[in-house]
């Protein structure tokens, strides 16, 4: 199975440039799933409810969603992308879809927010889950989901094989992190982050690029570099994810004592 991260600049407000995009990187390649940055379609620094509002959308038919489908349909691929969702009920979350060649399947609602989104995004308010593709089960995260172990090690105890990590990362901690999380689950990860800067009002934001696939046992697999826009692909076994034995004594999950722990 061909997994890919799309490295890219993202400007803010700008979803249809955005879009067009990210479909030009993807357009020339092939892989069976690509991820694409954390709220890759409209840019990260919000100033206002408002501004949010107008720039959300439905994660099941939104314009987005309806542009990513039609992308997989001619590509026949998986994406998974970051967008600001407007749910049923009027909230707004840092969000991302899961999409495939005959549209929607599934949308991750960030439990960590970080930073100012605590402003105007509603926390994340569904369990992680992992999608089963057949040839694949996928898990998603998104950006500082990472500094809490508990996100990888859930999609890891629910059968994840992929975790697609959309980011926008500004600290410079997260790369090193994920090669833990991958040994300490032995899942493959795929970190798609953003390149550029963005500035908003008093607000000056960079990011950190460095895009990377982490494979079992923590082996970095392809990183980007921290300018570059560009897309990585590799191929994976799938089935190595699912070997969770360390050694013919340990068992990275069944090894756990859950009664010994703290939650
Ligand atoms: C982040 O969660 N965007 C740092």
């Amino acid at each position: 199975m061909k997994i890919a991260f799309v490295q890219m600049n993202c400007h803010f407000g700008h979803i249809e440039a955005n879009l067009a995009r990210a479909a030009e990187l993807i357009e020339s390649v092939a892989a069976d799933l690509f991820v694409l940055p954390e709220l890759f379609n409209t840019g990260y620094l919000f100033q206002s409810s408002d501004e949010l509002q107008q720039l959300s959308e439905s994660a099941k038919d939104g314009q987005t969603t309806r542009f990513l489908s039609q992308l997989c349909g001619r590509k026949n691929c998986h994406i998974v992308a970051g967008v600001a969702e407007r749910a049923t009920d009027g909230a707004i979350y840092n969000a991302c879809v899961l999409v495939g060649p005959r549209g929607f399947l599934a949308t991750y609602r960030k439990v960590h927010l970080f930073d100012t989104e605590k402003r105007w995004f509603t926390l994340g308010n569904k369990p992680f889950f992992v999608v089963d593709m057949g040839s694949a089960k996928i898990g998603m995260m998104i950006c500082f989901d990472w500094i809490f172990p508990e996100s990888m090690r859930s999609l890891a105890l629910l059968g994840a094989d992929i975790i697609c990590h959309p980011a926008n990362l500004v600290m410079p901690h997260c790369q090193k992190a994920m090669v833990t999380r991958c040994l300490e689950n032995n899942v493959y990860a795929i970190t798609a982050n953003r390149i550029g800067s963005e500035e908003r009002g008093d607000e000056h934001i960079a990011f950190t690029g460095c895009s990377q696939i982490v494979g079992p046992r923590g082996k970095v697999l392809t990183t980007a570099t921290a300018r570059e826009e560009c897309v990585r692909i590799v191929d994976v076994d799938v089935t190595a994810a699912r070997d969770k034995n360390l050694n013919s004594q340990n068992n990275l999950l069944a090894d756990r004592r859950p009664n010994f722990y703290t939650y």
